[in-house]
C-alpha cells in the first residue's frame, strides 16, 4: 500500500496512529541529532522526523534525499515539539520507521515553492513541475469548481450537453480559422471551429430547445493576456426565447457560480446600451468598479483660440479623484505613457484644482482662471481635483482616454480584483465598417439578428442597425457575449449580402444553415462564456494562462512540447501539401 493518509489530511487526533505516507520531498533539514523532511501532496505538507539516536541508517539515508524525489514513508504520528501553526498538519510530525524512496529526481530547474525564483519562460518549458506548486494547483481546482457547478447548475434547469465535431468548415467569429488538410480528400480542409456557432443553431432546429457545451475553440488571432488560440466557452443556446429570458437565464447562473465558488453575493447586473457604454466609458466592456466618467469637454473648451482642441472632433476628460497634488515629474510621466505607440495620443491637457481655489493647467496660455473654473464645474471636479484631456477624432479619443482612465484607475488603487461589478452591455450595431477591406463586418457574427423594427433600413443605412446582441462584462472584462439568432432564411441571406457574400458564396459556406431555416427553425438565441476569463476573474488574475494547465506562449507555441514544429517529408506527401513544403518553395 502507497498511503494510508494524504499529507495534508494529519491532526493531532491522530497521534500515536501507525501512518503510511507517499509524496514529494519539499525540503530536507538536518539539524545534526534530527533530520526534518518536509513531504508534499496535492493535499498539503507533512512532517517527518529522523533520529540519528534511534536509526543512524535511516537518517543517514534521509539525509541524502533530494528536492521533488518521490518516496513513500512509515511510521507513527506524534505531536510536535514546536509547532507551526501556519500549516494544518503542523501540530504533528511522522516518527518515520521506514523510508523507501519510489524514484530520484533530477534537482528541478526552479524552487517548486508558492514563490518561485523561476521565471516564466522556464516555468513554461517546465509546466509539470510549475504545475506542483501551490498556487497554479488551486487555479486549476477553482477550474474545476467552476466548471462542475456551471454542469450542475445547467443541468438542473435543463440543458443537455451535446459535443459537436471539431473537424468542421469555417464559423466565423472575426478571427482567422486553424485548418487541417485532408488526407482522405486530397487538397480539401477541415477548419477547427472558431465556436461550435452553427452546430447549436441547428440543434435548435432539432429540437433539445436548451443545449449547452464546455467546449474548446480555436482562433487564430493575435494572443493576449486575456486570449489564448485554444480557449474553452461556456457555450450555449435556447429556442422559444427572447433577449431577456437569455440575460436572466445567465445572469442568474453566474450570480450562483459567485455564491457556491466564492461566496460573494453580486447585485442583479445593470444594463447599458453600447452607445451609452461608449459615451460614458469609451468601451463597450466598462470597468464601472469605478467612477472617472467621460466628460465632453467641448462646450466648454473649445472657440477659446486653443487650436489643438478647436480643430478636434472630439475633446473629451476625466477627472482624477484627488491627483491635484501630481508632481510636474508625474504629470510628464502621464503624458509619455499616453504618448506610447500602444496609446497613440499626441499629448495630453491637464488641469489642476488646487485646493486654494487657483487653477494650474498645462494650457494656461489660452484659458483663463474664469475659463478653468468653468471646466471644474462643467466636469463636476472638486478642489484637489485633476481633470485630464484628450483631443482628436472621436473614435480615437476615446480609446485613448478609456486606456488612460484604466491606467489611472489601477494607480489610485480603484480596481480591486476582490470587488465584481458586472453589467450587461446591450443594443450593439449589428455591423462595423472595416476601413482596410472597405466593407461591413458583422460585429459579433453573422447569424445574429437585426432589430426587428429596424429591418426596413437594413440595406439603405445598414451601420445605422442596431443587433439583438449583448455582452456580459465583469469588472472591466469581456466575460461573454451572444445573441438572439436570425432564423429565417431570407433575411440570412440578406445579412450574407450585407456582408459581401454573393449568394454562390453563401450558399457554399453556408448553405446548410439555411437549408435547415426551411424545415421548421423556432426562434432562438443564446451566448457563450469565457470559461477561461471566468477562471481567472474568479481568481483575481489578469492573465488566463494561470488557468490552464497547458497554455501556449504569446507567439502561439508550447514551449514544453514544442509545437507547432515541422512535419515529415512523407507527411507532406500524404496530405498533399507537397507543392506548399517550405523546402520546394525554396527549391523553386
Ligand atoms: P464570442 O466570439 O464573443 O462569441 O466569444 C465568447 C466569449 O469567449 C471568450 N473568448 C476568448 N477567450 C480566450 N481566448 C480567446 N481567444 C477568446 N475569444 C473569445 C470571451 C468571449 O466573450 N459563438 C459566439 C457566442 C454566441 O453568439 O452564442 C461567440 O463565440 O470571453
Amino acid at each position: 500500500m502507497h498511503r494510508t493518509h494524504t499529507c495534508g489530511e494529519l491532526r493531532l487526533d491522530h497521534a500515536g496512529t501507525h501512518v503510511t505516507l507517499s509524496g514529494w520531498v519539499q525540503r530536507t533539514r538536518d539539524l545534526g541529532g534530527m533530520t526534518f523532511v518536509d513531504l508534499r501532496d496535492r493535499y498539503g505538507l507533512t512532517q517527518l522526523a529522523f533520529n540519528m539516536d534511534s536509526n543512524v541508517e535511516l537518517c543517514t539515508q534521509a539525509r541524502k534525499l533530494g528536492r521533488e524525489f518521490v518516496i513513500k514513508v512509515e511510521g507513527a504520528v506524534r505531536e510536535r515539539e514546536s509547532k507551526n501553526n501556519r500549516v494544518p498538519t503542523g501540530d504533528i510530525e511522522i516518527d518515520v520507521t521506514s523510508l523507501e524512496v519510489l524514484n530520484a529526481a533530477k534537482t528541478p530547474p526552479f524552487t517548486i515553492e508558492d514563490e518561485t525564483d523561476g521565471g516564466d519562460d522556464l516555468r513554461m518549458q517546465y509546466r509539470y513541475l510549475d504545475l506542483r506548486r501551490n498556487p497554479v494547483q488551486n487555479n486549476l481546482f477553482l477550474r474545476h469548481r467552476v466548471g462542475m457547478e456551471t454542469r450542475k447548475y445547467l443541468d438542473s434547469v435543463g440543458f443537455i450537453d451535446v459535443e459537436t465535431p471539431y473537424l468542421i468548415k469555417s464559423t466565423p467569429e472575426g478571427a482567422r480559422d486553424f485548418v487541417v488538410p485532408s488526407r482522405m480528400n486530397p487538397g480539401q480542409f477541415y477548419a477547427l471551429p472558431q465556436s461550435p456557432q452553427t452546430f447549436k443553431q441547428l440543434l435548435m432546429v432539432s429540437g433539445f430547445d436548451r443545449y449547452y457545451q464546455i467546449v474548446k475553440c480555436f482562433r487564430d488571432e493575435d494572443l493576449r493576456a486575456d486570449r489564448q488560440p485554444e480557449f474553452t466557452q461556456i457555450d450555449c443556446e435556447m429556442a422559444f426565447v427572447e433577449q431577456e429570458d437569455i440575460l436572466n437565464t445567465f445572469e442568474g447562473m453566474v450570480r450562483h457560480l459567485f455564491k457556491v465558488v466564492l461566496d460573494v453575493e453580486v447585485e442583479e447586473f445593470p444594463r447599458m446600451d453600447y452607445d451609452e457604454a461608449m459615451r460614458r466609458y469609451g468601451s463597450d466592456k466598462p470597468d464601472v468598479r469605478f467612477d472617472m466618467e467621460f466628460v465632453d469637454f467641448a462646450p466648454v473648451a473649445q472657440g477659446k483660440g486653443f487650436g489643438v482642441f478647436d480643430s478636434a472632433e472630439a475633446v473629451l476628460g476625466i477627472v482624477a479623484p484627488g491627483c491635484a497634488s501630481y508632481t510636474r515629474k508625474q504629470l510628464d510621466k502621464l503624458t509619455d505613457w499616453v504618448k506610447r505607440p500602444q496609446i497613440g495620443a499626441k499629448g495630453l491637457v491637464y488641469c489642476k484644482v488646487n485646493e486654494d481655489g487657483t487653477f494650474k493647467s498645462s494650457v494656461d496660455k489660452f484659458f483663463s482662471p474664469e475659463d478653468q473654473a468653468a471646466w471644474a464645474s462643467h466636469s463636476g471636479a472638486n478642489t484637489g481635483d485633476l481633470i485630464l484631456m484628450l483631443s482628436g477624432d472621436l473614435d480615437k479619443v476615446r480609446k485613448q482616454l478609456c486606456e488612460l482612465r484604466l491606467h489611472m484607475g489601477a494607480e489610485l488603487g480603484l480596481r480591486d480584483p476582490k470587488v465584481f461589478k458586472p453589467l450587461w452591455v446591450v443594443d450593439f450595431p449589428l455591423l462595423e465598417w472595416d476601413e482596410d477591406t472597405e466593407r461591413y463586418h458583422a460585429m459579433h457574427h453573422p447569424f445574429t439578428s437585426p432589430k426587428p423594427e429596424q429591418m426596413d433600413i437594413l440595406e439603405s443605412d445598414p451601420g445605422a442597425v442596431k443587433a439583438n446582441a449583448y455582452d456580459m462584462v465583469i469588472n472591466g472584462v469581456e466575460i461573454g457575449g451572444g445573441s438572439i439568432r436570425i432564423h429565417d432564411k431570407d433575411i440570412q441571406a440578406r445579412m450574407f449580402d450585407l456582408l459581401g457574400f454573393s449568394p454562390e458564396e453563401a450558399q457554399a459556406q453556408f448553405g446548410f444553415l439555411m437549408d435547415a431555416f426551411q424545415y421548421g427553425a423556432p426562434p432562438h438565441g443564446g451566448l457563450a462564456l469565457g470559461f477561461d476569463r471566468l477562471c481567472s476573474l474568479f481568481g483575481g488574475s489578469d492573465s488566463i494562462r494561470d488557468f490552464i494547465a497547458f497554455p501556449k506562449n504569446n507567439s502561439g507555441r508550447d514551449v514544453m512540447i514544442d509545437a507547432p514544429s515541422p512535419i515529415h517529408d512523407e507527411q507532406y506527401d500524404e496530405l498533399f501539401l507537397r507543392s506548399t513544403a517550405p523546402d520546394e518553395n525554396t527549391d523553386a
